[in-house]
């Protein structure tokens, strides 16, 4: 840290005049606060404010929008993105046809993106968005444009900041809809199998497993064993009313065995999109236990609505901190949050890396076990 991010500067000591947003990769809860956040400090500051559509792709195409207060006005609280995004525009490698074979043919575009902020007298950019935005952002940053990093994500597994606006609202949601399957399962004595989301990273699953009091989680970083799983399906069977709730993270796996692979988006810098892992497990368990069992997949359903107070807290604070790098004249950082309070490390750091569980030095996988939660690797008695 340079300067302590919470004492207060408004002198835009950079001299930056005009800056650009953009809103790159998934969609998540909050991004809206964070366009906000960013756009009235800015104003507040004297500064004009770009908005960006579509992330990288509104730089290619030449598509942008000036942001003023009633463009941000009584956005705090909606889901989504109001620049909407994409998480296919890599400017360095953007499918701009198919070739004879119908393979898709890619392009550098950073020159025609560095042409479109020049004819837009764009000096600065705020990019909200993953790993793949802010190794995006890469090029442009090497041409002399400072771009500040917004970390969103609702798998919350970006290195080098402990929270991500997004991942508490998609927790809230899936632990909702976790809640909500224990009627039918209890009702109907069954095991419920719901698959969340989080890629390689259990840290949606763990939080809203433990929140619903899910009696099984099933992560990424912990391999599974089905046949301890079907000693809890049926160890909890034999009770009065017995039924289990499992709560499946989309890229668990069986030991020895491998992530079951939904669709692969050539063009996403994150190509793999997992799934179908919660039909297999919930089949596995029917097969083997005789339990009548079933698998609901949440989805995209854990990034919509309303964002909580808490990711409305968060991007506000991280669109401010964001901006006060940029007024400072600091350049190419990704603000973050570390033990609680706000740092900046360099933009790319995240790139390529994922912040995954350690299991065996994880205090909220600790806690879990001593709640009887099993793990799929027979480390959790069950009584
Ligand atoms: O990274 C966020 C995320 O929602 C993951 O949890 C999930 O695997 C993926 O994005 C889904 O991507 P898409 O919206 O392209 O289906």
């Amino acid at each position: 840290m340079t300067e302590p991010m919470h004492a207060r500067d408004r002198v835009p000591v950079s001299g930056v005049k005009r800056i650009g947003v953009l809103t790159g990769g998934g969609d998540c809860p909050g991004l809206n606060a964070v366009i906000r956040a960013v756009t009235k400090d800015a104003l507040f500051h004297g500064m004009e404010v770009i908005g960006i559509e579509d992330g990288f792709a509104g730089l290619i195409e030449d598509r942008v929008h000036p942001l003023d207060r009633k463009a941000v006005g009584n956005i705090l609280t909606r889901g989504g993105t109001i620049l909407g995004s994409s998480n296919k525009a890599n400017p360095q490698k953007y499918a701009v046809g198919t070739d004879d074979e119908g393979k898709p043919v890619y392009r550098d575009m950073v020159d025609v993106c560095m042409t479109t902020l020049e004819l837009h007298r764009i000096e600065a950019l705020v990019v909200i968005g993953g790993d793949g935005t802010m190794s995006a952002a890469k090029p442009f940053a090497d041409r002399g444009i400072n771009c500040i990093g917004v970390p969103k994500t609702i798998d919350n597994d970006l290195v080098g900041t402990d929270l991500t606006f997004g991942f508490s609202t998609a927790v809230a949601n899936a632990t909702d809809a976790l809640d909500k399957v224990h009627t039918t399962a209890a009702s109907h004595h069954r095991a419920i199998v719901v698959e969340v989301m989080g890629r390689n990273a259990g840290w949606l699953a763990l939080h809203s497993g433990i929140a619903s009091g899910s009696d099984v989680i099933l992560l990424p970083e912990i391999p599974f064993d089905i046949e301890d799983v079907c000693h809890t399906v049926e160890t909890r069977a034999q009770r009065k009313h017995g039924f289990t709730i499992v709560c499946c993270s989309e890229g668990a796996k069986p030991k020895g065995g491998k992530q079951i692979v939904d669709r692969v988006i050539e063009s996403s810098p994150d190509p793999v999109r997992l799934g179908g892992v919660g039909k297999f497990v919930a089949d596995q368990i029917e097969e083997k236990t005789g339990i009548e069992s079933r698998a609901v997949v949440l989805g995209h359903v854990q990034r919509g609505g309303v964002p909580v107070a808490a990711d409305r807290v968060l991007a506000t604070q991280f669109g401010h901190a964001a901006m006060k790098l940029l007024r400072m004249g600091i350049k190419n950082r990704l603000v973050v949050m570390r033990n609680g309070l706000l740092d900046h490390v360099e933009i790319t750091s995240a790139a390529d890396k994922q912040r995954l569980i350690e299991p065996d030095n994880d205090p909220l996988v600790e806690a879990a076990r001593s709640v009887y939660t099993c793990f799929g690797d027979w480390k959790t008695k069950i009584v």
